[in-house]
């Protein structure tokens, strides 16, 4: 297999519960919510959530017909199908994002909400996605922004040595980083996607803040100050909606999920049932099913 960049694990995490369910982060929550609602288109037929993690933002996606949650850690997984259930509309997959063990042009739409910035090679996890789109899919990404008012302000008062104007990613911790708008909207730009709508998200990201004023209130003020995203980004997060253009019907998508698979060792698709495993006839691998997941991490040891 080809070298991928290192993962961020969550397995065994209780990201959840310690960050969103008992880290004060409600406003944050309720602010991500109202984007969605803004961005979310109202019908679709198949969505890819890129580190769904435990499903938070997956009721969400209402228009979808069927949505795969896909993450590298198959313990989110496992608590993001305790919440959901086990329903067709719901497929659960564990897998590397740089390693996306599905055929091309799968799906007609695609989220990625806190998750590019655990991406070392953003571009490469962003190529990934782009190839498993359909033409006319909307992609909607969220993503950790470098120029933000408080890191601004921390460089000019001399308490942070890297600089938020520039374009690179910074790695504020390991596996955790921060991208500049702009390099976000040319990596999307060079793969195609048209940008439709950007929005800011968590303009009251403030200890303070958070402390004086309900969650709901600031959430609703954060709703009208992110109409102002198309025209500045200085906010800690960022969302934004594009699109591939649309083109002539292609091939229909196959109606068994086990044939939207590729094997992501070797590309090989489509992948075999076999003994409650997938077989690739390829490069001859297996790939778990198990308590409800597809595992597309590590090939079943022959
Ligand atoms: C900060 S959590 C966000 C979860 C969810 N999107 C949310 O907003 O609540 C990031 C998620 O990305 C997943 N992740 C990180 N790197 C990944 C990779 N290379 N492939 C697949 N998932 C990855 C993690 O396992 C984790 O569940």
């Amino acid at each position: 297999m080809t070298t991928t960049p290192p993962v961020c694990d969550y397995e065994g995490s209780d990201y959840q519960t310690s960050f969103w369910e008992q880290g004060g982060r409600a406003y944050e929550d309720r602010a991500e919510e109202i984007a969605l609602r803004r961005l979310v288109p109202t019908q679709g037929t198949l969505l890819l959530e890129l580190g769904a993690g435990a499903g938070r933002n997956t009721p969400r996606y209402p228009g979808y017909e069927r949505i795969v949650l896909l993450d590298y850690s198959r313990t989110q997984l496992q608590q993001a199908r305790a919440k959901l259930g086990d329903s067709p509309r719901y497929i659960y997959i564990a897998a590397d994002i740089y390693r996306l063990p599905f055929r091309a042009a799968l799906f007609d739409g695609a989220t990625m909400i806190r998750t590019l910035h655990h991406m070392a090679d953003a571009p490469a996890a962003l190529a990934q996605v782009r190839r498993v789109l359909a033409p006319g899919a909307t992609f909607i990404l969220e993503y950790a922004n470098k120029l933000n008012v408080k890191a601004i302000l921390r460089y000019w008062l001399g308490r942070q040595n890297w600089s938020p104007f520039s374009p690179e990613p910074v790695e504020f911790v390991k596996l955790n980083f921060d991208f500049h708008p702009a390099a976000i909207r040319r990596w999307l730009a060079e793969l195609g996607f048209i940008p439709q709508k950007t929005l800011t998200v968590s303009h009251f990201r403030l200890g303070l803040l958070k402390r004086w004023l309900p969650a709901g209130f600031l959430a609703a003020l954060d709703g009208l100050a992110q109409l102002t995203g198309d025209w500045w980004q200085i906010t800690p997060s960022v969302f934004i909606k594009s699109t591939l253009p649309a083109a002539a019907a292609g091939e229909p998508r196959p109606a068994s999920v086990l044939d939207w698979f590729q094997c992501p060792a070797c590309g090989q698709t489509p992948l075999h049932s076999q003994d409650d495993a997938l077989h690739c006839s390829g490069c001859g691998q297996n790939w778990a099913y198990r308590d409800g997941i597809y595992d597309f991490r590590d090939p079943l040891s022959a």
